[in-house]
Order: C-alpha cells, then structure tokens, then sequence
C-alpha cells in the first residue's frame, strides 16, 4: 500500500516537473508566437490515449488540447467508444500552436519529440490513436499517408497503435460518412483490445 502511494507521488512528481519543462519551452521557434504551451490532459494512468498534431487557434488560447470544433467531435467519439475526457489522456505531437495552424515542420517535431516519448514512459497506456498523419507518422515513421495507415494496429515500444483519421479531417468532409464509418471500425478495433465491446 505504501509502495503503491509512494509511486503515485512519483508519478505526480515526474508529471508536473514535466508540464512545467513543456510550458517553459523554447527548444523551437514556436514559443515565439504561442500565447500558451499546451502539454495534455487527463488521467495519468489512462488505458487509452489520444495523439493529434498540435494545438490550434482555441487549445493555444485556453492552454488545453482539442477544446475547439475537432475537440468537440473527439468528445463524441470518446464518448460513444464508453470513456469520458477524464478518463483518457489527450496530447499532441507538437506543443505550441504553428501559426496560421500550418502543418509542424520536421525541425519542429523533432524539438518535440522527447515530451511526448515522457508522456507515453509515464502514462504506460494499452494503446494509442493517433489521430491523422502526423501523429500516425510519429509512431509509424516515413510519410505513408493515412488512408493507408489506418485500420490495423502498429508497434511503438510494445504499445499499439491505431491511426485513423483526424477530427478535423471529418468536419471538413462532413458529407463523407464513408470517412466516419472508418474511424468508427477504428475505434472498434481499440475497443475491443480494452474489453469495451
Ligand atoms: N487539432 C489537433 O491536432 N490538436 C488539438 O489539440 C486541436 C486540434
């Protein structure tokens, strides 16, 4: 018991040294133009976690991931996949917001990188989804697009991975429920592994 609390102590420790180290960031130029940092949020000890590609105009603003339009359609997915926000943990790639919401460069990523290889060491989830292709490029290296990610799970350091598509993506092709009837096979996929079916 003791033990058990001790490491939950750790795990807060190493977590908020951690969201400082983000917040404080000025390994790349992206800290130039962000008003806030934007580590993640949720449980720590989550089974499940979601990857997108960086803040946008809202997450930069209020300083937590997926807040805008895409995170209202991840709210859903989550819920309809039976978890709720607080019960995952929700990150990006990048931590800063590019400006205009430009794709992140690769200099960009890579400044990055290592808060987000933490994140995965400290939470230890059961799987990830990787939500559109950067992220599914960060655990899948190379620049295999997507459509032909998705669908099947990956190997990162003996967690899966499912990439599917963005939010985003779907509200900008709203009329394409081909597009959402995937990213629900998807989810069922990561369901299943979790015993949620
Ligand atoms: N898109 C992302 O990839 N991440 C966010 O946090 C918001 C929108």
């Amino acid at each position: 018991m003791a033990g058990g609390s001790s490491s939950f102590l750790a795990l807060r420790n190493s977590f908020s040294d951690l969201e400082e180290k983000i917040k404080n960031c000025q390994r790349c130029a992206l800290y130039q133009s962000r008003h806030q940092a934007v580590p993640g949020e949720g449980n720590r000890q989550a089974e499940l976690m979601f990857v997108g590609e960086a803040p946008g105009r809202e997450e930069d603003l209020q300083g937590r991931p997926f807040v805008g339009k895409a995170g209202e359609l991840l709210t859903k997915i989550i819920k309809a996949m039976t978890f709720t926000r607080d019960e995952v943990y929700i990150t990006n790639v990048v931590k800063c917001r590019p400006p205009n919401n430009r794709t992140p460069q690769k200099k960009e990523i890579m400044a990055c990188y290592p808060y987000l290889q933490e994140q995965i060491e400290l939470i230890k989830p059961k799987v990830i989804v990787a939500l559109g292709k950067v992220a599914a490029n960060f655990f899948v290296p190379g620049e295999t697009g997507i459509m032909k990610l998705r669908g099947r799970f990956y190997d990162f350091q003996g967690i899966p991975v499912m990439p599917t598509f963005h939010p985003a993506f779907l509200i900008r092709n709203e009329r394409d429920r081909t597009r959402k009837r995937m990213v629900w096979e998807d989810m069922q996929q990561v369901m299943k592994l979790l015993d949620r079916q």
